[in-house]
């Protein structure tokens, strides 16, 4: 469900684009993990549906080195032992904290759970079950 019917003022973010040497293992990394389903190419774009409206269309770069980026997802607290999980046998490692000091651990932060991890490109990837709360 769209985010427009619990905040219909709202501006939405829709998709963007993820950077990848390799957009189908990128693609495919990412929708494993989360437990979602990579879609049909468009044009350039293979897109990852998050479910909520917002689509990341993953583009590969192969002329320039690809600059890391963060991207956060909340993620229902039923799914994230299982995206744990897929970690652990793919042989990701996930860490508490966003500098990857802490390997093997989740953190607690916001009375919910979260980890970090990087992609195939070194984008630092983040599930949390619950939002940041910010001052
Ligand atoms: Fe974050």
């Amino acid at each position: 469900m769209s985010n427009a019917r619990q905040y219909p003022n709202a501006v939405e973010l829709n998709h963007t684009v993820v950077h990848a040497r390799d957009r189908g293992l990128s693609a495919e990394f990412l929708a494993v993990v989360l437990g979602l389903e990579v879609g049909a190419p468009f044009g350039p774009f293979l897109p990852v549906d998050l479910g909520n409206g917002v689509t990341l269309d993953y583009y590969a770069m192969t002329d320039e080195p690809i600059q890391p980026q963060h991207y956060a997802f909340l993620v229902p607290e039923e799914r994230f032992e299982g995206m744990i999980a897929r970690l652990e046998a793919v042989g990701v490692t996930y860490y508490a904290d966003p500098h990857h000091t802490e390997p093997g651990r989740i953190n607690r932060l916001f009375g919910g759970r979260g980890a970090y991890f990087a992609d195939p490109d070194g984008h630092n990837m983040e599930i949390m079950t619950r939002p940041y709360v910010r001052p």
